[in-house]
């Protein structure tokens, strides 16, 4: 998979790419993660990216022309399956939308700044517009990292154990069970004895129950899709 990084920011993009599970991925050649810093695409002396609203109001507006520059010279070097907007308004990114995204090859995702980009680049070059969630940001960068890390870590051959993104909270609409590890008893707080059983059905079984249990406490709107 290939994702190019469209942003005024690149700078607050990069560290979560170099460490741990993203990292790795990079190295083992599971994923290439390419940065744009847009200004490199203006023509001006000051480098702009954004101007101020037709029809009055507060806030700038990001300008069409540098975003066409850099998603052209993407496209003509070959072909994307998903141009991707980092937006609050976009859909809300949820497991199976990681999910989908991570079988692509190659992705486009520009983050948002200021008030957001022209509404002309989200009609003519955007295919999708995704949100991390009910809350407005600073800019999409932090969102497209979130967003990369739920789709990389899903490509296959990047976690170790290829069976540990299928238990994940939400893969089945449904949260994790509880997990734990040694010691077996600490200051008096005790692991389920059903753990030591190796009676591996039943435990199986317990932690389904217990996934369903969590998630109709903490998230019934889950067992209702
Ligand atoms: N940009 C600003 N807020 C955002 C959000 N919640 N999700 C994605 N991109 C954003």
């Amino acid at each position: 998979m290939r994702i190019d990084i469209i942003t005024v920011l690149p700078e607050l993009l990069k560290s979560p790419f170099e460490a741990s599970i993203l990292k790795r991925a990079i190295e083992s050649g599971l994923v290439e993660v390419h940065f744009h810093n847009l200004r490199d695409y203006t023509t001006d002396n000051y480098k702009s990216v954004d101007d101020t609203q037709f029809g009055g109001g507060a806030g700038m507006v990001m300008t069409i022309e540098p975003i066409d520059k850099c998603i052209s010279a993407l496209k003509a070097e070959r072909n994307y399956d998903d141009i991707i907007y980092m937006t609050p308004d976009g859909e809300t990114l949820r497991q199976g939308i990681a999910n989908q995204l991570s079988l692509k090859e190659n992705i486009i995702i520009l983050c948002g700044h200021y008030k957001g980009v022209d509404q002309r680049v989200r009609d003519h070059f955007i295919t999708r517009e995704i949100s991390i969630g009910d809350y407005v940001l600073s800019g999409g960068e932090l969102g497209a990292a979130v967003l990369c890390d739920a789709m990389i870590r899903l490509i296959p051959g990047v976690l170790g154990n290829e069976t540990s993104a299928l238990t994940d909270s939400f893969q089945d609409n449904l949260l994790a069970p509880p997990i734990y590890t040694k010691p077996r008893e600490y200051k008096g707080m005790k692991v389920p004895e059903l753990l030591f059983s190796g009676n591996l059905p039943a435990i199986e079984k317990w932690r389904e129950e217990q996934a369903y249990l969590r998630t109709k406490e903490r998230r019934p709107d889950l067992l209702e899709e």
